[in-house]
């Protein structure tokens, strides 16, 4: 089990120290569970000390495909490494609707964040227009397929996958565990086309869009749900902590 929590554009540096040692305290007893937070990219060395000695592992929200260049603004794969960043968010639905993120640039990010060292968190999910005429494996399926195209992955903890359904993103409505079940076990089946059994039942499919202590429970006991990326609820210390809990509680 993986719990990630993403910070997207909250907090400045005092609060993001400050839930950083919340959710260190309040997972310290996390057992076998995997915890990670994502804050914004100025916060990221600073909490890389705060967390020195704990589990708490530490991600950004996006990077750039290119190592480096003339790419005012952005970051690089290399940069995150060297701030002590494990893992990189990428191609979350908000870049994809607001920033212009698309199928060949989440490609070429996760073939450089793979390449550089970093565990890449891939988002994908449907809007609630494709699920509702019914497109929703069909949509989930293709971003897969985009996202990985070219990929030969030796080890199941190089990368994870969340599934977030746009229209839970939070809008504190879910998908039921049955929905969540259907789009994990489809993206299990592709992950063991393209990469192996082996590899595929070790890789982390994590469902997100508002999960918080009050759902975690049913949601992480679907056999192919292995944890959550948390927005809203990973705020607060203490309900990232409870879902913590509770996917220790469930932890297979
Ligand atoms: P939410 O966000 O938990 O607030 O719905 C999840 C995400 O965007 O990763």
């Amino acid at each position: 089990m993986l719990i990630a929590g993403n910070w997207k554009m909250h907090l400045d540096a005092r609060g993001a120290n400050e839930l950083a040692r919340g959710v260190m305290d309040a997972t310290a007893d996390a057992g076998p569970v995997q915890v990670a937070v994502c804050p914004p990219y100025v916060h990221l060395g600073a909490l890389s000390s705060t967390l020195k000695n704990s589990r708490v592992r530490l991600g950004a929200q996006n990077m750039h495909s290119a190592d480096k260049g003339p790419f005012t603004g952005e970051i690089s794969a290399s940069m995150l490494l060297s701030v002590g960043c494990h893992y990189v968010i990428l191609g979350h639905s908000e870049r994809r609707q607001k920033f212009g993120e698309t199928d060949a640039s989440v490609n070429a990010k996760v073939k450089r964040a793979l390449r550089t060292g970093l565990v890449p968190i891939i988002c994908v999910g449907e809007h609630l227009r494709e699920r509702s005429a019914g497109a929703e494996k069909e949509v989930v399926a293709s971003q897969i397929k985009f996202a990985l195209e070219d990929l030969k992955l030796v080890a199941p903890n190089a990368l994870v996958i969340a599934y977030e359904p746009v229209w839970a993103i939070g809008t504190g409505k879910t998908a039921t565990p049955g929905q969540a079940q259907e789009i994990h076990a489809l993206i299990r089946s592709l992950l063991v086309r393209q990469f192996g059994g082996e590899v595929a039942s070790g890789v982390h499919i994590l469902y997100g869009g508002s999960m918080n202590p009050g759902n975690a429970r049913e949601l992480l006991v679907q056999p192919d749900v292995d944890g959550g990326l948390i927005g809203g609820a990973s705020l607060k210390a203490e309900d990232f902590g409870a879902i913590v809990e509770i996917a220790q509680s469930v932890s297979r």
